[in-house]
């Protein structure tokens, strides 16, 4: 980023690739099945992509527009607007530098599902307390993380960003493809009498019977999130990139692209993961697996398919492990950016510092499921380690409270006409105009606030 700083993105599609290189990472694989199938399937899903049309267009138009406005990184363009609101961009710091410490925690789990279908250990994978095993392991969770965090870092340490969304060109149509085909697959599936078919029905068909309120403010609250996650928005990510965004650039329709990317390709993984997790566990298996849903799943659809599961298995992951390296970048090269800013440190002493933050983060994130392993029980209700706290206290209580912050600012005090006459000064037209004002001046915060309330266990 720090290059493309210089002369910004030299094209439209340069700049959608790179934020969707961001964008699309372990949120859209690992996250968005785990949260669908413990959130009832189908309502979750409605209810995602509602949010996306109407939150997440808001905030990722918001996110990009201050970023192209104020010409500043999310650290300086909140006191760019208004000098009073300048704690806003300390605040999106945190965010990344949280979620880069259970990021690579994750990336080395990838790395070691890699490893499985190198080894023969595939079939070994496949049966359902191998993930759990592997986990709680000591060694082998830390030293995987560690190889993730390095690799990260070094591309970071080498400011070599550029060339790794290079190879994300031919690595994120080669991952569709391949989870389109998992897809297939998955739907041939069955197994005790269960049929992907059905698995297929409790994910698109919404479920309203025993919903209950507090139930279906879970649901939001979880939905929410990830849809936060996802789209790395509410974290000052979005606005660097936007910072970066010519001026010509027709900035609602690289949205629009950026947006419908981003959730298809979570759609798809649902689609991949869920019905093969109702054939082989059952409804239980759906709610009970948590994080490690997508770890379980996969290695026994590949099981299934003999000697080519053992190839595509090895891919597949392969890919997986790419997918997520360009969203770590991204994390990990904000925060190397700002500390620059402000320091005036070496790219070099920087990435340094913030590696060894990161790895110390990402150890204590792996120990907890050995040696500082509890049961908290978050107030949403769900059984928590400390991964699960990290992404908690993230997910779902600082961005629900930094969209609140950044939808009051611009729907208050900047007004969206503010954001509206950037979106415009390219020549296009912003058509989404009347539903922006609405959103960000009432709907986002008053919404958030409600959930930001739950979050913290009030209701
Ligand atoms: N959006 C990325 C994903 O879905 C994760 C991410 C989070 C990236 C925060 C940048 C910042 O995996």
């Amino acid at each position: 980023m720090q290059q493309l700083k210089k002369g910004g993105f030299t094209s439209s599609i340069g700049f959608i690739l790179s934020a969707a290189g961001s964008a699309v990472g372990l949120g859209n694989i690992w996250r968005f099945p785990y949260l669908a199938a413990k959130g009832g399937g189908g309502l979750f899903l409605l209810i995602y992509i509602i949010l996306s049309l109407t939150f997440g267009f808001t905030l990722l138009t918001t996110d990009l527009a201050i970023g192209r406005r104020t010409g500043k990184s999310s650290l300086q363009a909140f006191g760019e607007i208004s000098k009073k609101w300048k704690f806003v961009g300390p605040l999106t710091f945190i965010v990344p530098a949280i979620i880069l410490t259970y990021y690579c925690a994750i990336g080395g789990w990838v790395l070691k599902y890699i490893t499985v279908y190198f080894t023969g250990a595939s079939a070994e994978a496949a049966h359902p307390d191998y993930f759990g095993n592997f986990i709680s392991s000591y060694a082998g969770p830390i030293v995987m993380m560690l190889i993730y965090l390095s690799i990260t870092a070094f591309i970071v340490y080498k400011g070599v960003e550029k060339g790794v969304e290079k190879f994300s060109k031919i690595v994120m149509p080669g991952l569709i493809i391949m989870i389109v085909g998992i897809c297939i697959f998955t739907m041939t599936l069955s197994h005790d009498g269960r049929s992907a078919i059905d698995g297929l029905k409790i994910y698109i068909v919404p479920n309203f019977e025993g919903l209950t309120f507090k139930k279906f403010m879970t649901i939001l609250l979880d939905a929410t999130g990830q849809l936060f996650y996802s789209l790395s928005i509410a974290m000052g990510i979005m606005i660097t990139y936007g910072s970066y965004v010519s001026k010509q650039d027709n900035l609602s329709k690289s949205i629009t692209r950026i947006e419908v990317f981003d959730t298809g390709v979570a759609f798809l993984a649902g689609l991949m993961v869920i019905p093969a997790v109702y054939v082989f566990n059952g409804t239980e298996g759906l709610e009970a697996n948590g994080p490690g849903l997508m770890f379980k799943a996969l290695p026994q659809i590949f099981n299934q398919m003999g000697v080519v599961g053992i190839i595509l298995g090895a891919i597949f992951f392969i890919m997986v492990a790419f997918a997520a390296l360009t969203s770590s970048v991204s994390i990990m090269e904000t925060i190397v950016a700002s500390i620059m800013e402000k320091t005036g440190k070496s790219r070099k002493q920087v990435s340094l510092w913030v590696g060894i933050f990161a790895a110390i983060g990402a150890v204590i994130v792996c120990l907890g499921y050995n040696l500082f392993m509890f049961n908290i029980t978050l107030p949403n209700g769900a059984q928590a380690q400390i991964l699960d706290i990290a992404d908690y206290v993230s997910n779902s209580v600082l961005m629900p409270l930094i969209a609140i912050l950044t939808s009051v600012l611009i729907g208050w005090v900047a007004k969206p006409k503010w954001i509206i006459e950037e979106l415009e000064v390219s020549g296009h037209k912003f058509k989404k105009k009347m539903l922006y004002t609405v959103v960000v001046k009432y709907v986002a915060p008053v919404m958030m606030t409600i959930l930001l309330l739950q979050a913290l266990g009030v209701f």
